[in-house]
């Protein structure tokens, strides 16, 4: 079954409660839908459900504890917090919720929890009274504060015989619950044309040397997928990368900038939205060599460079039909300042700056972290991976829009 989840890596803490034993189903009802699962069982939760059902269902080992050098070896807790794509825990117990609320790693879920940048969706299941406690819903408050999401709980008859909020919601609700959290409605991005560039490109010196940079085009495709997934229609102009076409992205491949300004300029009037997250080249090679430079006996080579059309300040430069246009500063250094002159100069709605200078994010990474700068405000998105950052700047840009004017 193909899905919003497919492909997801979700890290399922289970802690102690009763609803543990729908946890087993879930995790069913998420295989089914193509993501894969790793569990943490907490102390609590495995008086209620045994690690190997939990096992024998995800196909994978179940994580329990945070002290145990044969799991840790095989999977760490850093490791396992950085490999989940989102983070789902059903049931979470009163208990669990108040750890959580207090920052707590006094266990591996919570250490977890502390330590993934991935989106957390919260089951609240505990008896009736102890979620009406203040203290429990100042816990849940807080989570919420810190954007934890939250599902149910749903009301009813309860194990112990009460009746009243707090039974965990079911498998398919939860499932539900994921795939929302995975593709965030943006009603404003639905049946609009969306014209993204990508990677980086090539500027021939010869027919087998050119100049390039280290652009993977990983952020310009997860910007692409996530508004195809947003109801978008998407234009993908990438120079040459190793990246499958997301489904439903309609691909053109371009090597220098030259083609990719051409590529661009012919298909910007007709786009609402233009993202050049490319690496473009500054300058080309004056010359091209038509055969292959031949070494010669002198230790220098001198090769005139000429600038490249910037593709972007002519897109935000259109008369008529232009795009609402979303440009990209990958810096070393002065990231606010250089990012700033760049709207500024090239007449941008919107710029995302990221600082390529750290390994952990930038370049080839899965990972990134921009801060957003427009007009009159900025936000910063923290590190996480490219997929959740390209979703939370599409929600960004349409928000711009909305408050700038409306799209076509
Ligand atoms: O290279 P630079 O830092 O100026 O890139 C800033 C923005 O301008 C990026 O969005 C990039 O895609 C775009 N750009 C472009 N054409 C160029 C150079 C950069 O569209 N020739």
């Amino acid at each position: 079954m193909q899905t919003t989840l497919s492909g997801q890596r979700i890290l399922l803490g289970i802690s102690g409660g009763i609803a543990a034993y729908k946890s087993a189903d879930l995790i069913r009802r998420l295989k089914e839908r193509g993501a894969e699962v790793r569990v943490i069982l907490t102390e609590g939760g495995s008086h209620f459900i045994t690690p190997l059902t939990l096992q024998a269902l995800s196909g994978n080992p179940v994580s329990s504890s945070l002290l145990d050098p044969a799991a840790e070896a095989a999977m760490g807790h850093i490791e396992l917090a950085k490999w989940a794509s989102c983070i789902l825990i059903a049931p979470a117990s009163a208990d669990l919720i108040a750890r959580l609320a207090h920052g707590l790693a006094n266990d591996l879920l919570t250490t977890c929890v502390l330590a993934s940048a991935a989106p957390v969706l919260v089951a609240p299941a505990m008896n009736q009274q102890m979620y009406k406690n203040s203290a429990t819903k100042h816990n849940i408050a807080t989570l919420k504060e810190r954007n934890f999401h939250i599902a149910g709980p749903a009301a009813g008859e309860q194990a112990c015989g009460d009746v009243g909020p707090g039974r965990m919601l079911e498998p398919l609700e939860l499932v539900a619950a994921l795939e929302q959290l995975q593709s965030p409605r943006l009603p404003a991005l639905s049946g609009k044309t969306l014209l993204i560039t990508a990677g980086p490109t090539r500027e021939a010196i010869d027919p087998v040397r050119f100049l390039s940079n280290h652009s993977s085009g990983k952020m310009g495709f997860a910007l692409a997928e996530a508004a195809v997934k947003a109801g978008a229609k998407v234009q993908l102009v990438t120079g040459p990368v190793n990246l499958a076409t997301p489904a439903g992205v309609e691909r053109i491949d371009v090597q220098s900038a030259q083609q990719m300004h051409a590529a661009v300029l012919q298909r910007a009037n007709a786009a609402d939205i233009f993202i050049g997250c490319a690496a473009v080249a500054d300058y080309r090679v004056a010359e091209v060599a038509g055969q292959k430079m031949k070494k010669t006996s002198s230790n220098e080579l001198t090769l005139t460079l000429v600038k490249n059309p910037d593709i972007i300040a002519d897109v935000a430069a259109l008369k008529y039909q232009r795009p609402f246009t979303v440009g990209f500063a990958a810096e070393t250094e002065n990231l606010a300042s250089y990012a700033k002159d760049k709207l500024q100069r090239k007449k941008l709605d919107l710029i995302c700056a990221n600082d390529v200078s750290k390994p952990e994010q930038g370049f080839h990474s899965e990972d990134n972290a921009i801060t957003a700068y427009w007009q009159d405000g900025e936000l910063a998105l923290p590190r996480q991976p490219k997929t959740a950052l390209a979703a939370a700047i599409l929600e960004l840009i349409t928000q711009r829009i909305q408050h700038q004017q409306p799209l076509r």
